[in-house]
């Protein structure tokens, strides 16, 4: 196992970035809020095998919550993530402060539209996406890293920081990664850790039904059709869903062409008061 260090400040984490980068080493950032799981070290692992050096962000980024949202109950468990960390090999843990990240009189962001304004999550968590966007941006500007990866699980969050990437020309390339599953189906999260033992077995459903959504639309099913039942039935199941949709799987835009568009099929549900989202391709 080599040795994981750690940077608190911008000047430690540059310490160790401006050497690897004179050493003609490529880097990469794999941005998190930690409590880390398998999902995460999937990241780390596509990471490592896309660039010489990896650095993990650990950061909860107070930006990118609502009010009323779980800032303040989010899990923070840096002594398990850390040793997480080391045990993936991962050359850099960073932990990002709240005060070098927004200094005293903090007032410039990076505001999103395109996919950031598509109507999913978008519509129930507004801000969300230019406070994701912002602290991304800060993080690859910081970090100089080369690549980043980032994963399917947040689709939209994944679409909105390749069109960020593109359009502010950051010379870093976006690698996605695979959603990770419990053998259920059930999306691997963070939120996860929110779930009473018997709320798990119906978070399962929501991969369930994404797959049998996906099944439809490729017998020739309508996206509304199979938007509305996906729906219907999450809703039967217990769920209080904020959307079920089929979406044109780059802009996120409204299927238009059904045969012609690549789709994706997005969901976010609430049981009880823990959210969950995941998608599929169809
Ligand atoms: P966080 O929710 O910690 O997720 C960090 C990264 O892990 C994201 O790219 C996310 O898509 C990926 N991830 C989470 N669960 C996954 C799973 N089951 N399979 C594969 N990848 C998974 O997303 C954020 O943090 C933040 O918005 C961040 C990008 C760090 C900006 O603050």
């Amino acid at each position: 196992m080599k040795s994981t260090k750690i940077a608190r400040t911008l000047d430690e984490l540059r310490l160790h970035a401006d050497a690897w980068r004179d050493l003609g080493y490529t880097i990469a950032l794999v941005p998190t809020m930690g409590a880390l799981h398998e999902g995460h070290l999937k990241l780390v692992e596509t990471a490592k095998r896309e660039a010489d050096a990896v650095i993990v962000s650990i950061f909860v980024n107070p930006l990118q919550f609502g009010k009323g949202e779980d800032f303040d109950r989010y899990p923070r468990t840096e002594e398990k993530d850390l040793k997480k960390l080391r045990a993936a090999g991962v050359d850099l843990a960073w932990f990002p402060t709240v005060e070098e990240m927004y200094p005293e009189g903090f007032c410039t962001t990076v505001h999103v539209e395109g996919p950031a304004k598509a109507g999913l999550e978008d519509a129930h968590r507004p801000g969300h996406f230019d406070g994701v966007a912002t602290v991304v941006a800060k993080l690859f500007i910081a970090s100089g890293c080369h690549v980043a990866t980032f994963g399917e699980k947040d689709y939209q969050q994944l679409q909105v920081v390749r069109r960020m990437t593109r359009d502010l020309n950051l010379p870093v390339t976006i690698i996605p990664v695979p959603t990770v599953r419990e053998e259920s189906g059930l999306a691997l999260s963070s939120r996860n850790a929110y779930l009473e033992p018997g709320q798990r077995e119906t978070a399962a459903l929501i991969h369930a039904e994404l797959r049998r959504a996906a099944e439809r639309l490729k017998q020739g099913v309508s996206a509304e059709a199979v938007a509305f039942d996906g729906r219907q039935a999450l809703t039967e199941a217990g769920f209080d869903v904020d959307y079920f949709a089929v979406r044109n799987a780059e802009t996120l835009q409204p299927v238009k062409d059904q045969r012609a568009e690549p789709l994706r099929i997005l969901v976010a549900a609430r049981l009880g008061d823990v959210r969950l989202i995941d998608n599929i391709a169809a």
